[in-house]
């Protein structure tokens, strides 16, 4: 429908004839060996999925039939299939899947297997996937697993439905007729997920609230576990470092005092007897206000530990987040989490995680890496991505972010050798990790179609896919899902896909282009604020960032200034050293440098830097226009959604680039280039 509420799982009509009768021949009906709510899922998708392809129901059979979908994992196939199925169980892991055509009692059938249910799960959105790409699926060889264990959703939703930094309405939990009330909504977010692999959702606030914790909210949690389970979806919850005191009575939160820790083992236990696979908690802990062990005199290891101890008997873990800078601390807020949490590496349990943002700010448009990545060998360390576009133009602008998250996962971070990728740092390989995952700050919210921006669900979309694998370049990701969500017809696909993927490098041009960052306007972070001087905190104005001033522009983090360069490898220090060899995106990240600073192409910073603007304004534009022409393509209600949104965009780069330019022009004091239209 119009609407978007079906996302990339439209199963839209096959209208040629030929593919329909090509895929008919190939799925005759569905066989299941074995029985559990995963492959009630699974039949149940393929039931829809055929609903929706070929205006037919699919019969359950009781036997095999020529050219039937043949389901069961690994431990109940008969032994013919799995001697002709043994070197694909090679190839995948405990979360892949096989999807094969194979000649069973002399039938053709396609058979979907893995090792366990979810595997099959998988499977199963994957076969209808490549119905949904209109691929050929008479000859289906396809074995697949993921390469990253925890893949999960972290919702900012607080108890009383307000999202943080979400601008897609509220919170889908509906936490007062939980348990009770079962809605729609959380069976097609499951499914939603498991359609790109998310095996786990975090449904609170990191800025948490301890009554999630409590007896009556943890009846609340179980119904929704209950939902995603069949899903292969795991529930997590946030922790509040000082819920032994908020709502267990006790005069302190100290992790080494014995009864703060029997009290966190207490109520892991109640938990995992209501919610036998539950993941664990992640721990916002002395950043931004938030209690923790610092609070004691204890470090971030003990408050870790001592909850990672009270996990692991049910093999829970701890997703213990390293976005950690303190106001007392004087030193550039892009260097705290590193100088707090190297020293302590090795320290942390096999079962926590360190989750760190891509970058050492806060989710700009465009950050360098972050340096913990790659500096904590010893220590599990797993990426947070934020798919909630707080600093990018929230559900108003259309950013494609996995292209942003493509150019974070494919740095080298240097750190052992060459090729040192952060990707591999995610994944375990650079280091041997045995524990790894990757987190999204989730874009969803009450809105129809989830996201608000009707593009936003790329985002969700592409998060999923680089959680499954990180080396999958942006451009497949963008085709997919256009494909899935509009049209297959190449005349919208081509152009949508180029459209998407330059949209990344647009926002960070009429935002924050050359290494600019953090001068949004101050807390709720939309539209321009370079102005930004007066707050709580010197590190959440805008002027800590960009250092304008009569003689320049820029942050020095080179030796001779806040020195966080030091923090990343040799050969990114004397790359980065230079204005003259530093990639000019990261420019002004690392360098505070004159207006007539010259640069590569003979201009000077200045009028560098207005054209930067002046082309985010100009790539937006193209957007407008590319979009005009897509209306074949697209139902008039998502239509003109983005048409409406997409003007939005156009006036609001050019108020970024009015309002930055003439904020920076009184330090410059030089004239704006002629290509500059007189602001309106
Ligand atoms: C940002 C964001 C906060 C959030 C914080 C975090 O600072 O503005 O709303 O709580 O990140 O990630 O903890």
């Amino acid at each position: 429908s119009g609407n978007g509420y079906d996302l990339w799982l439209r199963y839209d009509k096959i209208t040629d004839v030929h593919l329909k009768q090509s895929y008919l021949n190939n799925l005759s009906s569905v066989y299941k060996f074995g029985a559990s709510p995963s492959l009630d899922v699974a039949t149940k998708e393929l039931v829809t999925g055929f609903h929706g392809f070929f205006e037919a129901q699919i019969s359950k059979a009781a036997k095999i039939e020529k050219n039937a979908i043949v389901l069961g994992t690994k431990e109940n196939l008969p032994q013919e299939l799995l001697s002709i199925l043994n070197s694909d169980f090679e190839k995948i892991n405990e979360e892949g899947y096989i999807l094969k055509k194979v000649t069973y009692q002399g039938k053709k059938i396609t058979i979907i297997t893995a090792k366990t249910d979810v595997g099959i799960v998988y499977g199963t959105f994957r076969l209808l996937k490549e119905i949904q790409l209109h691929h050929e699926i008479s000859a289906l060889d396809i074995q697949d697993s993921p390469k990253i264990q925890k893949r999960v959703l972290n919702h900012w939703d607080n108890l009383d439905r307000t999202v943080e930094r979400g601008y897609a309405g509220f919170s889908i939990w509906d936490w007062h007729h939980l348990p009770d009330l079962i809605k729609t909504e959380y069976i097609d977010y499951a499914r939603a997920n498991a359609s790109i692999g998310i095996n786990g959702t975090v449904l609170t606030n990191v800025n948490a609230n301890a009554l999630v914790l409590t007896e009556q909210y943890i009846t609340k949690v179980k119904a929704l576990a209950d939902v995603f389970r069949p899903f292969g979806i795991q529930v997590y919850l946030t922790a509040r470092f000082s819920a032994p005191m908020e709502i267990g009575g006790l005069k302190t939160a100290d992790p080494l005092a014995p009864e703060v820790r029997a009290w966190w083992s207490k109520k892991t236990n109640e938990i995992y007897a209501e919610i036998p696979d539950f993941g664990g908690f992640v721990v916002k802990a002395n950043s931004e206000g938030q209690p923790g062990p610092r609070n004691y005199d204890r470090s971030h290891v003990d408050g870790a530990n001592m909850l990672a101890d009270a996990l692991a008997p049910h093999k829970g873990i701890v997703m213990w987040r390293a976005f950690v800078y303190s106001e007392e601390n004087p030193d550039d807020r892009a260097k705290q989490a590193y100088s707090e949490f190297v020293p302590v590496d090795g320290d942390f349990r096999e079962n926590v995680l360190l989750q760190v943002k891509n970058g050492a700010i806060d989710f700009q448009p465009r950050e360098p890496f972050h340096p913990l990545f790659g500096a904590m060998p010893d220590t599990n360390i797993m990426m947070e991505f934020q798919i909630t576009q707080e600093y990018l133009g929230f559900s108003s602008h259309l950013v494609f972010l996995p292209k942003m998250w493509e150019e974070v996962l494919n740095e080298d971070t240097f750190t052992h050798g060459e090729n040192a990728t952060v990707a591999k740092v995610i994944d375990g390989s650079l280091s041997n990790r045995k524990l790894t995952g990757m987190a999204g700050v989730a874009n969803i919210g009450t809105e129809k179609n989830w996201t608000g921006h009707p593009f936003g669900q790329a985002n969700w979309y592409g998060f999923g896919r680089l959680a499954w694998d990180p080396y999958l370049d942006s451009k497949t990701i963008t085709k997919d899902w256009l494909q899935m969500t509009f049209t297959n017809d190449d005349g919208f696909v081509t152009p949508m896909a180029e459209l998407m993927i330059d949209s990344r490098e647009a926002v960070v041009n009429y935002m924050t282009p050359l290494g600019l960052h953090h001068i949004m306007d101050a807390g709720h972070h939309y539209g321009p604020g370079p102005w930004i001087k007066d707050m709580p905190r010197a590190d959440w104005t805008s002027v800590y960032y960009h250092k304008a001033d009569s003689l320049g522009i820029g942050f020095d983090r080179t030796v001779s200034g806040s020195d966080a360069l030091s923090q990343y490898a040799l050969q990114i220090q004397k790359k980065y050293d230079s204005p003259e060899t530093i990639p000019q995106k990261y420019l002004l990240w690392f360098h505070h440098l004159p207006w007539n600073y010259k640069m590569e192409n003979g201009q000077n910073l200045w009028i560098n830097l207005a054209s930067k603007y002046q082309e985010g304004v100009e790539e937006v534009e193209k957007m407008n226009t590319t979009w005009s022409k897509m209306k074949p393509f697209v139902d008039n209600e998502r239509f003109n959604k983005v048409a409406s949104l997409l003007k939005i965009q156009l006036k609001e780069a050019k108020w970024w680039r009015d309002a930055c330019l003439l904020y920076f022009q009184q330090f410059s004091k030089m004239e704006l280039p002629q290509f500059i239209p007189t602001p309106e």
